[in-house]
């Protein structure tokens, strides 16, 4: 059991205060009936509707943000992190990325206080593909493809599972996808071939894409639909999510 505005603002789409308003003004239901106190009590498994539209909820939170470059993706720094974008309720709930961005690196972030996701996803046994759109120094060419695809050896002997890359109608620009995520792992691939990285972007970890409206900087909790992508890869054990 759990107090429906914690419920309700772990969500990330409203602030503890937001929530309380919603409540107040009688805009929310648990189980089809108007909750009428943010204090009650609920089971996980309540049915809450805002205006009528259904709410996803589980006991963690799933946000997803465009990391801007120029910003950390680590939790705690003295320099700015992905964290200092979010609004404070959600600055203290622990949240953390799942798989690092470099600092220069924009795209998608997914940020959470589930640890058995991070774990999941990153695992290499998962199968969770990250795909990256790169432009780099130089010309992409079929040579550097078959490279990725036959596993490179990096200069320092780090063997990398076999990659894609694809080519674009620009010379210097590709779609990377990789299914582990090594320290650097993009760009020390490609520095290998001669051709260093000069912008990377993020764009889907597994079926999970970054959505496109959202600005660099900018970050929406995920949706019903994708909690349920990531369900069915098996991220998290049903009982965390209630897809609807
Ligand atoms: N590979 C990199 O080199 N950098 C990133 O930020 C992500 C993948």
């Amino acid at each position: 059991m759990e107090r429906a505005d914690k419920i309700l603002a772990n969500t990330g789409r409203w602030s503890r205060k937001e929530v309380k308003e919603l409540i107040r003004q009688g805009r929310v239901t648990a189980d089809g009936s108007l909750l009428r106190r943010s204090e009650d009590k609920l089971a996980e498994t309540v049915v809450l509707a805002v205006d009528g539209e259904r709410v996803t909820h589980s006991a963690k939170t799933y946000l997803m943000m465009n990391k801007p470059a120029g910003i950390l993706s680590s939790t705690e720094d003295r320099q700015k992190t992905v964290i200092d974008l979010l609004p404070e309720h959600l600055r203290e709930i622990g949240l953390f990325p799942v798989g690092r961005l470099d600092k220069d690196t924009e795209g998608l972030l997914l940020l959470t206080d589930d640890g058995q996701l991070a774990h999941r996803m990153l695992s290499p046994k998962k199968h969770v593909d990250k795909r990256y759109f790169v432009r780099v120094n130089g010309e992409l060419n079929e040579a550097d493809a078959q490279a990725f695809e036959n596993g490179l050896i990096l200069g320092d002997g780090l063997h990398c599972m076999p990659a894609g890359l694809a080519l674009t109608e620009r010379s210097n620009e590709g779609f990377v996808t990789l299914r582990e995520g090594k320290y650097h792992q993009v760009k020390r691939m490609l520095a290998a071939r001669g051709k260093p990285v000069i912008y990377l972007k993020r764009l889907s970890m597994g079926n999970l894409e970054l959505d496109e409206r959202l600005n660099t900087g900018e970050w929406r909790a995920l949706t019903g639909e994708e909690l349920t992508i990531l369900s069915s890869l098996g991220i998290f054990n049903k009982k965390e999510v209630i897809p609807y």
